[in-house]
């Protein structure tokens, strides 16, 4: 006689960008009830704290170049837990939505017949402008909100960037630190004024979040330094209102 297990549902979970208290309600609840937990990098000890005693807890991510799970196997290791009749709990920093791979982990899971939920997350870009003071809209100036990222490949921007030089869009750019200057020379190249503003947030949400101010102008020539946190640029004329403002490329901590 075979025992049927009724199948585990997987939550998608945003866990914003750090502090428990930007977590949604939807989303606390859900790491307070997990029997299963896979938590990316960005996610703070805070937010995986909140799973209950005997919860499976997995990390799933590593910074500064360590290695990382594959997705293949994070997809087959959620898999397994749900076959195992466990509520699990997929969490990720900022919202799932955005470079979260929350569209391919929810369609795998899917083919299998497990159900899955998304529950959003204050994304980064949100988290940066709110700590600083400064919209990602504004009447007048800023009528498009594009999230990107940006990637070098052969000395040359990846990707097609004409959006960029859109004098009324906002770029939230991820994971583009590196990338930096070639993208600022982009932008410049699509018509993009050399005097934009630009603001790169260093841990958003954070306590010791830092925010850059600069220019593309300054930026195409002056590498951004971080101190190993996820960085997030914010270029657009939205970034000349955060509210600490100081001379280009002046650093600052900001403690909460
Ligand atoms: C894989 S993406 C995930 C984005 C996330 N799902 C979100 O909604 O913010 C990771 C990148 O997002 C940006 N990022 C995420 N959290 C951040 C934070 N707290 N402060 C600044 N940038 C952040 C960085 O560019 C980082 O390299």
């Amino acid at each position: 006689m075979s025992i049927e297990t009724t199948l585990g549902k997987v939550l998608l979970v945003g866990a914003g960008p750090g502090p428990v208290d930007l977590m949604t309600v939807r989303a606390f609840r859900a790491v307070e009830s997990a029997q299963a937990l896979l938590y990316d990098a960005l996610c703070s000890e805070e937010a995986i704290a909140l799973a209950p005693p005997g919860c499976v807890r997995t990390q799933t991510g590593k910074r500064a170049g360590k290695p990382s799970m594959k997705q293949d196997e994070i997809n087959r290791l959620m898999l397994r837990l749900a076959r195992r009749g466990l509520n699990v709990v997929r969490l990720k920093g900022g919202d799932p939505s955005i470079f979260g791979r929350v569209g391919e982990e929810a369609a795998f899971l899917n083919r299998f017949g497990v159900e899955t939920e998304i529950v959003p997350g204050v994304t980064a870009a949100c988290a940066a402008a709110a700590q600083f003071g400064f919209p990602l809209t504004h009447r007048g100036n800023a009528r498009r909100v594009v999230f990107t990222t940006a990637r070098v490949e052969d000395g040359a921007m990846a990707g097609d960037w004409r959006i960029g030089g859109d004098s009324e869009a906002t770029v939230a750019v991820h994971m583009g630190a590196e990338a930096a200057p070639t993208l600022a020379q982009a932008l410049m190249a699509q018509g993009r004024a050399a005097s934009t503003s630009v603001a790169a947030v260093e841990n958003a949400g954070a306590s010791h979040a830092r925010l850059t101010e600069t220019t593309l102008a300054n930026l195409a020539v002056a590498p951004l330094r971080t101190e190993g946190g996820p960085l997030l640029i914010v270029i657009g004329e939205v970034a000349a209102l955060a509210t600490t403002p100081s001379s280009h490329c002046a650093d600052r901590r900001v403690f909460a």
